[in-house]
């Protein structure tokens, strides 16, 4: 039997699937596992969906997305992310999931380094792996905010590095990083001629904190930006996206779409207009239904004395438990899992960072996040404060 190309087998299998699969199995399980929205798809965007099935727009598209989608989104970048550029920067995408890859495979060729986030999202880690290149973990950690330390940065960097893969809001901190430290990072990429991937998936959902699309801070056209529709809209199947890349490259972008995707399922794309274009109303009930679940969740975390990063993005919730996984988080969670009946992700799913934390999901309903979280075995009454945006006895 043929072998496989070697370096697949260092794709890492995701430790929250693992959790997850397993709750799949069990009764009575308050999940608060999986990162997608539980609220439902506006009628708009469904019947946009509707209406091109029912007039057979089943066809092939352009490999960069019908001509109406990618205007709306210029319109949008506009608008949100005082990012000003032409239709031809703009690339339909099967979600945010291959506009990242679809970045990584214009940027790093085998043995290349990419600079990930730790604790950060696993495709990251994943998709550079796809490439035969070096995912290199830079740390975010409550003893700096949970925020990149440019000084470690400048440690790793090396003569192989060509990427610094950037999430803000972040999955799974729920952190949002400040213009200052996106001109900080922009600098740092600067000084040694990096590209920069951008996860912008949740930038609908912040707290208190501005997000800033960290292209409209960069003149030196080093950016791409994955943004997505799933988390927004509620649509995490239907499988929109979009990449926003430096100028003068649509003549590879055409090519690699054709080689990959060739384009992206087409009424889907009728469903993304209606949901960008539309009535925005359900997205900040949706945001309206995350901000209570947090209010909710931490004022019983404080009430129990746990620790946890106070988020100012996203819909996630990184609690400290280091009180109780005795160095194995993901050991703790699976027992967790059989003994409470509560799914929680395992912190070091996302890195080697993420030992000692779980991540909740606070997309569910408020009584499974109360409930859920109401489990987690509070830790004896001396445990030292680690900083201000760490909240907790
Ligand atoms: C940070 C981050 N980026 C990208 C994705 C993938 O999103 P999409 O559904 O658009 O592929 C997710 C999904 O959980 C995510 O959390």
């Amino acid at each position: 039997m043929p072998h496989l190309a070697p370096h697949i087998e260092t794709v890492p299998v995701s430790g929250i699937r693992h959790i997850f699969e397993m709750s799949t199995k069990l009764d009575g399980i308050l999940s608060l596992v999986i990162g997608e929205p539980d609220v439902a798809v506006a009628p708009h965007i469904a019947e946009a969906a509707k209406r091109a099935w029912d007039a057979d727009a089943t066809n092939y598209t352009p490999n960069g997305g019908i001509t109406p989608l990618r205007r709306a989104i210029v319109d949008k970048l506009a608008r949100e992310n005082d990012l000003h550029v032409d239709i031809e920067r703009v690339w339909v995408t099967v979600g945010a999931t291959q506009a990242l890859y679809q970045a990584m495979t214009l940027t790093l060729a085998a043995g290349d380094e990419a600079l990930v986030p730790d604790p950060g999202y696993t495709t990251f880690t994943m998709g550079v792996r796809m490439l035969d290149a070096r995912p290199i973990p830079y740390s975010l950690t409550p003893e700096r905010g949970f925020l990149p330390s440019i000084e470690e940065l400048e440690r790793l960097v090396t003569d192989r590095t060509r990427v610094l893969i950037v999430n803000s809001p972040s999955n799974p901190l729920g952190a949002v990083f400040p213009e200052e430290v996106l001109r900080e990072l922009l600098e740092f990429a600067r000084r040694h001629d990096l590209w920069i991937i951008s996860d912008e998936v949740y930038e609908y959902f912040t707290y208190g904190e501005k997000h800033v699309s960290i292209a409209s801070l960069d003149d030196e056209h080093r950016v791409f930006t994955a943004f997505s529709l799933s988390k927004t809209y509620a649509m995490t199947g239907i499988r929109v996206g979009y990449l926003v890349t430096p100028p003068a490259l649509a003549t590879t972008m055409r090519a690699v779409q054709e080689a990959t995707i060739s384009c992206v399922n087409t009424p889907a794309q009728f469903a993304a207009i209606a949901a960008i274009t539309g009535d925005h109303s359900p997205v900040a009930a949706a945001k309206a239904h995350y901000r209570e679940n947090l209010v909710a969740a931490t004022a019983l975390l404080d009430a129990r004395g746990i620790r946890y990063l106070k988020p100012t993005g996203a819909f996630y919730l990184w609690i400290d438990v280091s009180h109780v996984s005795a160095g194995d988080v993901a050991d703790w969670a699976e027992e967790f899992l059989l003994t409470e009946r509560v799914a929680l992700a395992p912190g070091s799913a996302f890195g080697r960072s993420g030992e000692g934390w779980v991540r909740a999901s606070l997309a569910t309903t408020l009584e499974v996040v109360t409930e859920g979280l109401g489990r987690i075995p509070a830790p004896g009454d001396s445990v030292a404060a680690l900083g201000e945006t760490l909240v907790g006895a």
